[in-house]
């Protein structure tokens, strides 16, 4: 399955927020998104998950979703959005619930994803009782139950320490790394340079608010193969810093002159 975004523009009231977006994504592929503070990642984000309606143009699918998926295009946050009073198994079982699964299927399903995350001696555990790392995990897994076609991830590991983002990347480049037609795939939301270049195939640099495709960046070494500190990876990330530094700088100095009119 393929999630399209063809020509998508939106605006709040008389704030443009995004102008002219047009990207895809298909299996085993991640699309990073960065930009700079306001220039409508999270819109788009919501937008391409149907949770919004763009003013102009649309977010479509093509092709098949996963086989017994339950929800082609899944979320995951910033801050997990557990349910304290439910363990991790509990957690990942709602989102099971309420689809007539049988109860063997759905424990099949629970034991799958908690596996995948490394989650399965903790499925008994209460989500205060886990690091925030382990606890991304279980969103994580809670997303993966229902077997999503597409991650879409807005800041996923932004609320953790930098050895947990870490760690967590290597979790996420072993997600998307299957090349089948039901491989998943992901579009990924950062403010981090280092997140996207170790994750992504392609990286959407957005324009300050409204924001535009300034420039797409492709990466083509094997995400496995990746390391943080490699200097091609790095040497990217500084090249996007200043693409997107150069856009902030200019937001400021706009915001000066109107300053000084007023004044
Ligand atoms: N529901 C809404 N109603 C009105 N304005 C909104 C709404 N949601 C977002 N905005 C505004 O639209 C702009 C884009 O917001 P959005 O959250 O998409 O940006 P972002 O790129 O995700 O920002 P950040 O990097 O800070 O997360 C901002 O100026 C924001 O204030
Ligand atoms: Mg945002």
């Amino acid at each position: 399955m393929q999630l399209i975004a063809d020509h998508i523009a939106h605006a709040y009231g008389p704030l443009p927020v995004l102008d002219d977006i047009s990207f895809a994504v298909g299996p085993g592929e991640v699309v990073a998104i960065v930009g700079p503070s306001g220039c409508g990642k999270s819109t788009l984000l919501r937008i391409l998950g149907g949770l919004e309606k763009p003013q102009a143009g649309r977010a479509l699918v093509a092709g098949a979703p996963p086989s017994a998926s339950l929800n082609p295009l899944t979320f995951v946050f910033q801050d997990f959005a557990l349910l304290p009073w439910r363990t991790v198994e509990g957690n990942v079982r709602l989102v099971l619930e309420g689809h007539g699964l049988t109860q063997a299927a759905m424990d099949e399903t629970v034991r799958d994803v908690l596996s995948r995350t490394r989650l399965t001696d903790f499925a008994r555990t209460y989500p205060k009782q886990l690091s925030g790392g382990m606890r991304q995990r279980v969103g994580i897994a809670r997303a993966l139950a229902v077997r999503p076609a597409l991650l879409l991830m807005d800041e996923p590991l932004s609320a953790l320490d930098a050895q947990t983002r870490e760690l967590l990347m290597d979790d996420l480049v072993e997600l998307v790394s299957g090349d089948s037609a039901e491989a998943l795939g992901m579009v990924y939301v950062t403010h981090n340079l280092d997140e996207a270049v170790r994750l992504a195939d392609r990286i959407l640099v957005l324009s300050r608010r409204p924001g535009r495709v300034r420039e797409t960046v492709t990466i083509t070494a094997d995400r496995r193969a990746r390391r943080s500190d490699d200097p091609g990876l790095v040497r990217r990330a500084r090249e996007l810093w200043e693409l997107i530094r150069a856009d902030a700088a200019e937001a400021d100095r706009e915001l000066a002159d109107v300053e000084t009119i007023d004044g």
